[in-house]
């Protein structure tokens, strides 16, 4: 058997959490986790896995759930799929399947209740163990076609800053604060934040920027000291945005990475946004997109 040795201060580990409920995707999602809904040719948590791997990750804890054993099939081979399209000489096809080759080690765990993706990391306490991990949301991608570096920066950033934490932000539109984790900016070096707080959620006047946490993220393991501290919210969930909020206050080094223009986020947690990505994507894509435009056009004259 092949063994990694990887020096200490390389960061190796991703958790993708993908254990929601999804609700506002039903009924989409009754059967199927929202995180499996494609995006033009791919499933999202496809996109997630590929931008990690291209980011150097080398193991990814999938926190799952009921109901989401989809995922860990897409991931595994299917050689009986692979014999076939070889003997047809479907060798495209092939080709497409290969993302279950990438160098990367998968794992699979449960969170046994939905409470919150503060406790959907809390499940990948003993994956972590004591070094920095990246937390990546199994329903957001980076990037058109997840094609993003941010992650490789954000870890280069936690090594040679020291930090505890390291969060990706996005400027979203001030009216659409209330929406998100925002960041309250202690100072500001090019688009490095030192940041001294976390509001979730704010009235847009009482928000202090209109930095938005964009589903990535590098970590101390201290992190899951903080989580169990946190007090579940009304609905029962524990939120991340609360352990994050006491790492600031505890005067640890929090820092915030904006993604550059070419990397906007797409949240599949919505329809308006799922189909805005979905379109965007299906646009893209060399064999089909100019004809969708083209149709898109006689649609949009109509
Ligand atoms: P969301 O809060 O957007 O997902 O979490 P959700 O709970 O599925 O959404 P709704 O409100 O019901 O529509 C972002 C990511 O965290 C995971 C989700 O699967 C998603 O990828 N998550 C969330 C968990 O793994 N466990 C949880 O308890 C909550």
């Amino acid at each position: 058997m092949r063994r990694h040795c990887y020096p200490q201060r390389v960061i190796v580990n991703a958790i993708v959490p993908v254990a929601g409920f999804g609700t506002r995707l039903l009924p989409a999602t009754k059967s199927q986790p929202k995180e499996m809904l494609p995006v033009a040719r791919k499933p999202i948590v496809q996109y997630v896995s590929e931008e990690l791997v291209n980011n150097g990750l080398k193991q990814i804890l999938f926190v799952t759930g009921r109901g989401k054993t989809s995922i860990e099939n897409h991931f595994d081979h299917d050689p009986e799929l692979s014999r076939l399209l070889e003997k047809t000489n479907k060798h495209e096809l092939l080709e497409a399947l290969n993302f279950s080759e990438m160098d990367v080690k998968y794992f699979y765990t449960r969170q046994p209740v939905q409470r919150g993706l503060g406790d959907a990391i809390l499940c990948g306490e003993s994956f972590a163990g004591q070094n920095p991990f990246v937390v990546a949301l199994g329903d957001s991608i980076i990037g058109l076609n997840g094609k993003s570096s941010t992650v490789a920066r954000m870890v280069h950033l936690f090594q040679t800053h020291h930090a505890a934490a390291i969060v990706a932000v996005e400027e979203v539109p001030r009216e659409e604060v209330r929406h998100y984790g925002i960041v309250d900016p202690a100072s500001m070096d090019g688009d490095v934040i030192r940041v001294a707080n976390l509001i979730e959620k704010p009235a847009v006047d009482a928000a202090p920027s209109n930095l938005a946490i964009a589903a990535r993220y590098v970590f101390s393991p201290l992190i899951f000291d903080l989580i169990k501290q946190v007090e579940p919210d009304h609905r029962g969930e524990v939120q991340l945005t609360n352990a994050i909020q006491r790492m600031c206050e505890e005067g640890r080094r929090v820092l915030a990475v904006k993604l550059p223009a070419t990397e906007r986020r797409f949240d599949i947690g919505n329809f308006p946004s799922y189909y805005e990505s979905f379109v965007e994507f299906a646009l893209a894509d060399p064999e089909h997109g100019p004809a969708l435009r083209e149709r898109l056009k006689q649609l949009l004259a109509d």
